[in-house]
């Protein structure tokens, strides 16, 4: 069946695009409008066409599969010319998500009528390119060049009532009935005489040549900072501003060129691998069976850093919380704090002062167990030690309905051993989330042994309501996440015994567009937490396991970091962020020293190649073990939960881009000199035999 269809209803044509789920703009969309376009340009009887897509969304925007693959149909910039240029009117009935090539369609049509669930946008930053299709040309002359700019650098979506405000769109429906709307508006069109009105003919926005100049001072100023690694958010500024110094046409083959360039860069790559890979996570096979339970009240156990956090996610998510804590005293610091967010939150005019009220009005805190009776949730987050959650998950057995969902928050600890001392152990879940809890994104769903696919919907359904990135994660120590840390921590304080400075290292990982250095990430998170793992692990540890006792030295001072004012870094009013705390490097010399270390000096590329080759060597054996289901997830956790570059995909597919044979000619040349800590995964190693990458499992 066509995915373009048209009738003609007397003077008007009505074009129907239906490509689901979200109509994007594939090689057939494009074969189809262009054809139709033509056809009806033909028809003298007609005087208006009218583009709809009456589905779940106008035109969501290019097709993103087809990106970087040869394909034998007419570009959408051409599809647009050629619509603006027609002279009949062209009306674009929008709804739903007009987004990207969908907008530019829309622009290129004479008139826009939006449903009023409408909203627009130009989000292919997001994806690593500029609007191609004449969109840097044509939203100035609607809406401006600075608002232009700023949803083009920003990706953000626009309601209609703003679209309208600006001049994106001419009018706002009464309802959603596209097809109705649009028909009856080109109906009003042609009764009062309107004639065809090209969007690149508009120069009423675009003739302030001077404040123009003044903001694209400005913008270009901020965006040197703000989007110092990426390419196309430039690409964009370049085109808009060489654009209006050139007449249309060539505005437009100037953009396609820089178009062009986007699609060739690496960050395209990794940017679109991200946008897919964040869809991919939810597909789980226990999702295909599970029916999730209607999750209306939660109980949570701990108000710490986490047991706030997470109340706060769950309040903002519209659900009722029960927070148990040990004492009254711990139950006004957590009040305390819970109330202080949302104050800030009020002061920065997130919320208003109803609304924190009615949000806190979900929330109650106790030290009674019983006040549990009818929660369909509970996540415990007390301290990080089996003996305590075991004790309380005995409680949560003893108290909670029998279909109550009993999840852990643990960090390391084995959720099968948790769920050891519940009847009913498939009723148990992990659900870890990330610090701060109501902020970070990403939520590691661990399915222990017998969880059941209900508990495992139940959780992703939650992960929805929250807002949250949901990945699947098997049980292991650690689970997807904090495994990977763990073995790039080691190898790192590796590389400093054997002459690293710490501060380098975190330069290093810095510019390669990580948000954080990893010593920052341990002084942010408090080297006790890592201290107190370390000593955990410690009688497991193998006689001839490489251990590096710098961390440790560091915490024997009481240096834990922010929290202590000093850790590998120095913190305080008057002391300048990133201040590296001069001590570190006498306890590095000192440990060299001790450990009969001569020490060596690294380079930038060395000190890279060993931390990406440890987190793939880790996301590998996470992957044969199936704690992760595909690479893609491990991406997910590490750009959503670790600060990893987006741009570069996440470590998997980073690894993919730069080869798999170079990181696993790194890993053989490690395990020469530590072949208990490097010896190569196995399936790294068929892999690179079989001339396949990562991507190959997802
Ligand atoms: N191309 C191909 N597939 C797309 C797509 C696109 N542009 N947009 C969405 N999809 C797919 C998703 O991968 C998903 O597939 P799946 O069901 O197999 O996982 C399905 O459509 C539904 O998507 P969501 O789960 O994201 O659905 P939501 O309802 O939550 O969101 C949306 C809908 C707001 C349209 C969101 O999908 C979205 O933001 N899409 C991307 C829009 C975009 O970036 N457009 C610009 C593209 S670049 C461009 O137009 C270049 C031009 O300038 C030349
Ligand atoms: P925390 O020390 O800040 O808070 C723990 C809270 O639990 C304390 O307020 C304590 O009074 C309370 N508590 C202890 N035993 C209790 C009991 N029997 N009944 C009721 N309350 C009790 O610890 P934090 O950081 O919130 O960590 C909690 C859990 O979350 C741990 O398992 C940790 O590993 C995990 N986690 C921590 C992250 C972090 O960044 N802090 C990130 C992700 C998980």
């Amino acid at each position: 069946m066509s995915v373009v269809k048209h009738r003609i209803l007397d003077e008007i044509a009505l074009i129907e695009v239906s490509n689901p789920p979200v109509n994007a703009i594939s090689a057939a969309v494009r074969i189809g409008l262009l054809e139709t376009i033509e056809e009806l340009s033909l028809d003298e009887k007609i005087l208006a066409i009218v583009i709809t897509a009456p589905e779940r969304t106008f035109l969501a925007g290019a097709d993103i599969k087809e990106f970087g693959k040869k394909i034998d149909a007419p570009i959408l910039g051409n599809i647009c010319d050629k619509i603006e240029s027609l002279n009949k009117i062209v009306v674009a009935s929008l709804h739903g998500t007009p987004l990207g090539g969908g907008l530019e369609v829309a622009m290129s049509a004479h008139y826009r009528i939006a449903a009023p669930n409408t909203k627009v946008g130009l989000p292919e930053v997001l994806l690593g390119i500029l609007p191609g299709a004449g969109g840097t040309q044509r939203l100035p002359r609607l809406c401006g060049v600075s608002m232009a700019l700023d949803m083009m650098l920003t990706g953000k979506h626009v309601p209609a009532k703003k679209a309208l405000e600006a001049g994106i769109i001419d009018v706002i429906a009464k309802n959603n009935s596209t097809i109705d709307n649009g028909i009856e508006y080109a109906k009003k069109l042609i009764k009062d005489g309107f004639k065809p009105r090209p969007t690149s003919q508009m120069e009423d926005k675009i003739s302030d040549k001077q404040e123009i100049s003044n903001s694209l001072i400005k913008i270009k100023e901020t965006a040197s900072k703000k989007y110092k690694n990426l390419f196309s958010p430039h690409a964009i500024i370049k085109s808009v501003e060489e654009g209006l110094k050139l007449n249309f046409p060539e505005a437009i083959s100037n953009e396609r060129k820089l178009f062009e360039e986007c699609i060739q860069s690496p960050q395209r790559q990794g940017l679109i691998h991200s946008f897919f890979a964040e869809r991919a996570n939810t597909k789980v096979p226990e999702l295909k069976d599970g029916k999730p339970i209607e999750l209306k009240k939660i109980g949570i156990i701990g108000g710490g850093t986490m047991g706030t956090g997470i109340s706060m996610a769950a309040m903002n998510a519209g659900l009722d919380v029960i927070m148990i804590e040990q004492n009254d005293e711990a139950i006004e610091k957590a009040k305390t704090k819970i109330n202080a967010t949302y104050d800030r939150n009020v002061k920065l005019n997130r919320i208003n002062n109803e609304q924190k009220l009615e949000i806190m009005s979900m929330f109650s805190a106790t030290t009674d167990f019983n006040e549990l009776k009818d929660r369909d949730l509970i996540i415990e987050a007390v301290f990080e030690n089996m003996d305590i959650k075991k004790e309380v998950f005995s409680k949560l057995n003893r108290i909670c309905r029998k279909n109550c969902i009993l999840a852990t928050n643990t960090s390391y600890l084995n959720v099968n051993e948790i769920a050891t001392v519940v009847d009913d152990p498939i009723r148990v879940i992990g659900l870890h989330f990330f610090s701060p809890a109501n902020i970070m994104k990403l939520l590691e769903i661990v399915v222990a042994e017998k969880t059941s696919t209900d508990t495992v919907a139940t959780a992703f359904d939650l992960a929805k309501k929250m807002r949250k990135v949901p990945v699947r994660s098997g049980v292991c120590d650690g689970f997807i996440g904090n495994r990977i840390l763990s073995k790039y921590l080691v190898s790192t304080y590796h590389m400093v015994e054997d002459g690293a400075s710490p501060f380098h290292v975190d330069k290093v990982i810095r510019d390669f567009g990580c948000a954080m250095g990893i010593f920052q990430v341990i002084d942010l998170a408090g080297g006790d937490i890592g201290w107190a793992t370390r000593k955990r692990k410690a009688p497991f540890r193998h006689k001839d396991d490489r251990y590096v006792e710098i961390p440790d030295r560091v915490c024997e001072k009481g240096w834990f970091g922010q929290k202590t004012s000093k850790g590998y870094y120095l913190y305080g009013e008057n002391i300048d962020f990133l201040t590296p705390n001069p001590e570190i490097e006498v306890i590095c010399e000192q440990e060299r020293k001790r450990a009969g270390i001569t020490p060596k000096k690294f380079d930038d590329k060395e000190i890279l190649d060993k931390y990406i080759a440890a987190m793939v060597y880790e996301g590998t054996k996470i992957l044969s073990e199936q704690i992760a289901l595909k690479p893609s997830d491990i991406d997910v956790v590490f750009t959503n939960g670790y600060g990893f570059p987006r741009w570069r995909g996440g470590p998997m597919k980073y690894a993919d881009m730069i080869g798999l044979d170079k990181i696993l000619k790194n890993i053989l040349k490690y395990s020469e000199e530590d072949p208990r800590f490097w010896s190569p995964p196995k399936l790294l190693e068929d892999l690179v035999k079989q001339n396949k990458n990562f991507d190959s499992l997802n």
